[in-house]
């Protein structure tokens, strides 16, 4: 059982959506059959982690609230924080502070989705490392969207840079960052970068100025999605639609991941699958309850 702390940044304005995210938040956006944020918390989820601060633009928070409560249905706890103006992704390491109150954290961004076999296993060694950060690299042809991994010729990480016009390497710093309880401390030393933004690739050089970072590369047995663009967001669900519709599966199932963890027990289940009713999801969680019965 971890102590680490969640972090699900679900704020920003979304304008690279506009105009879909002028009228709702973009990690309440669906992907494919489910709200986008349904995604990273399952990522969170898988790592074990129960107790897990979300934080949203002011204009949103209820609507986020109104979908997933105080976690408690999942048998997680929720603290909902305020992010009065978006910052840059370092500035939730200043927000969520208190939370953390010093404790390692796991944070994601809220529009990050992975998937993969291995995903709580690679997690779980992220999170046995009590000091320093875990970040993952993964591969991808468009590398100057991203924070990106410069490695020298032994494999070792040299540098990290925040969206390069010429990178140095394929690897991209994914949404999801193991960071020892030192990250907040870490976050306030940063002064915002060219574009205005306090990075989280600054927080990440220092973590790698001590030689305390750590880039785990995520391989081609993993999909890394984001949804950063009108495209990409429909590659995602694309995505989702082909597993989902192949295997008789879900993808991002919270009740299904709380269930098999043992955080909820079947009774609960059961009254999901009874909201969720005559709908594929309710169906799903039906058929979860009938195969552990069998
Ligand atoms: C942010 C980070 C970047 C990271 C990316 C992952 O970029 O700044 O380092 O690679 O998330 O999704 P943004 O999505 O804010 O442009």
């Amino acid at each position: 059982m971890t102590t680490r702390k969640g972090i699900i940044l679900a704020g920003g304005t979304g304008s690279r959506l506009w105009p879909i995210t002028r009228g709702v938040s973009k990690q309440l956006l669906p992907v494919y059959d489910k709200p986008m944020i349904y995604y990273p918390l399952s990522a969170l989820m898988l790592a074990g982690i129960r107790e897990i601060a979300i934080i949203t633009t002011p204009e949103d928070q209820a609507q986020f609230q109104r979908l997933i409560g105080d976690g408690g249905q999942w048998g997680l706890a929720f603290t909902w924080i305020i992010q009065p103006k978006p910052e840059g992704l370092a500035q939730a390491y200043l927000l969520a502070e208190d939370f953390l109150s010093g404790s390692a954290s796991a944070m994601v961004l809220g529009d990050n989705i992975f998937f993969g076999h291995g995903l709580p296993e690679l997690m779980a060694a992220a999170d046995a490392q009590q000091q320093g950060g875990t970040v993952f690299g993964y591969r991808v042809s468009d590398p100057e969207r991203y924070g990106v991994v410069a490695f020298d010729t032994q494999g070792q990480v040299q540098s990290i840079v925040e969206k390069p016009a010429r990178p140095a390497s394929n690897y991209a710093v994914t949404g999801l960052y193991f960071l020892d309880g030192t990250a907040p401390q870490r976050a306030r030393a940063v002064t915002p970068s060219a574009r205005g933004e306090l990075e989280i690739v600054s927080v990440l050089e220092s973590y790698l100025g001590e030689g305390a970072l750590t880039v785990e590369r995520m391989g081609r047995g993993y999909a890394w999605l984001d949804t950063g663009t009108h495209g990409s967001l429909l590659d995602a669900g694309n995505f989702v639609r082909t597993l989902q519709d192949r295997q008789g599966t879900q993808v991002g199932c919270p009740e299904e991941i709380a269930y098999a963890a043992g955080w909820i027990d079947a009774e609960r289940l059961r009254a999901h699958a009874e909201t969720y009713g005559k709908s594929r999801y309710g169906r799903y969680l039906s058929d979860l309850l009938r195969e552990r019965a069998e």
